[in-house]
C-alpha cells in the first residue's frame, strides 16, 4: 500500500498514535459526576439499576448494551460501567424513565460523544484500507455507515477498587471494535503492549492536547488480517467458571494488529478508585470471529506476572 500516512504508519509499527484534539474539561467533569451518582442511586435501588440498563444482545447482532451496567465478577472483572450512545436517550424515552436529575449528564455525555465520533472520522480518514485487488478506501467510509451508528459507544468505567499492584483492573485482551480512544482517566494504569514487544503505560499528562488511539479486531479484519482461536488446554483456576478452556489468539496476515492492552494499578495507588472513558468506534460490516472463551497471551505471561 503506497502513501501511508504518519498515523497509519504509527498504528502499524508501533501499535498506537496520537491525535490532535481533547474534549472540555467542565464536559468530562458533569459526566463523571453524574457518572457517580447513578452508581450511588445504584447501589442503594437495584430497581434503579435495572431502570437505567438496556440489555439489547438478544436484538442486536453485536450483543451490546446501553446505559448504566453493573459486571460483578465471573470471567469479568469486576466494575460498573455505562454505555452513551445516542440511542439511550430514545430507550430512557420509551421506559418513561425520570431523567429529570441527569438532564446536564446526558448532555454532557452527547457532547462527548460527538466529540469522539469526531475524532474517530478524523483518523479513519487517514487510514486507507484494501477494499479488492486494486483499490482502497477511506476507513472513514466503513465507521460512517448507518449500522456503524448504532454501534459506537462511549464508556465510562468505574472499577473497583483493588489492594494489591498486581491485581488487574481489565484483564489483557484486545478490543473487538474498530479504534479505541481513551478519552480521559483518573490516573493512569492502561498498558499497551507495543509491537517490540514492550510495555507502554500511558499517561495522558504527558500528552496535553492529544488523544490516544490503537486498533481493535474489526480494524485487522478490515485490512486483510485472520483471527485464529487456538485450544491450548483447560483453565481450572477460574473457579466461578469451571468449565472454561484456555485459547491463544493468533493475528496473522493483516496491517494494523490489534493491540493487546490492560489496566493494573501504577505504584502507590493501591485502594484508590479509578475512573476511565473511552470510545470505541466500529465499522458494522467487518468480520470477526466470536471469542471462544479464556485468551491466554503466553508472550505476556512473564512480562505481566
Ligand atoms: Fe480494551
Amino acid at each position: 500500500m503506497k502513501n501511508l500516512s504518519a498515523l497509519q504508519q504509527n498504528l502499524t509499527e508501533k501499535g498506537y498514535a496520537f491525535v490532535d484534539g481533547v474534549p472540555p474539561q467542565s464536559i468530562i467533569d458533569t459526566v463523571i459526576t453524574g457518572f457517580r451518582s447513578l452508581i450511588e442511586e445504584a447501589e442503594k435501588d437495584e430497581n434503579f439499576l435495572k431502570k437505567w440498563s438496556f440489555d439489547l444482545s438478544k436484538t442486536s447482532n453485536e450483543g451490546v448494551d446501553d446505559g448504566l451496567i453493573r459486571r460483578s465478577g465471573g470471567i469479568h472483572d469486576k466494575k460498573y460501567f455505562f454505555h452513551y450512545r445516542p440511542r439511550l436517550l430514545k430507550l430512557l424515552e420509551w421506559s418513561e424513565v425520570d431523567t429529570t436529575d441527569y438532564k446536564e449528564f446526558l448532555k454532557a455525555c452527547d457532547v462527548l460523544y460527538k466529540h469522539s465520533l469526531g475524532l474517530a472520522c478524523s483518523v479513519a480518514e487517514k487510514i486507507m484500507v484494501p477494499v479488492n485487488d486494486n483499490e482502497t478506501q477511506p476507513l472513514s467510509y466503513f465507521i460512517s455507515t448507518e449500522a456503524s451508528k448504532n454501534q459506537h459507544t462511549l464508556r465510562l468505567l468505574d472499577y473497583d477498587v483493588k489492594n494489591s499492584v498486581e491485581e488487574f483492573l481489565a484483564q489483557p485482551h484486545a478490543d473487538r471494535d474498530t479504534l479505541t480512544f481513551p478519552i480521559a482517566d483518573s490516573h493512569p494504569g492502561l498498558v499497551l503492549l507495543t509491537r517490540d514487544g514492550s510495555q507502554f503505560l500511558y499517561n495522558q499528562k504527558g500528552y496535553p492536547g492529544q488523544t490516544l488511539v490503537f486498533g481493535g479486531k474489526k480494524l485487522f479484519t478490515r485490512m486483510g488480517g485472520n483471527i485464529i482461536y487456538e485450544k491450548i488446554g483447560f483453565q481450572s483456576d477460574l473457579q466461578a467458571v469451571p468449565s472454561v478452556f484456555k485459547y491463544i489468539e493468533k493475528f496473522e496476515g493483516g496491517q494494523i494488529t490489534p493491540t493487546p492492552h490492560w489496566v493494573r494499578l501504577p505504584d502507590g495507588m493501591i485502594g484508590v478508585k479509578r475512573w476511565s472513558i473511552v470510545f470505541f468506534a466500529h465499522d458494522a460490516t467487518a468480520q470477526v470471529p466470536e471469542k471462544p472463551g479464556t485468551i491466554y497471551f503466553p508472550e505476556l505471561d512473564k512480562k505481566v506476572a
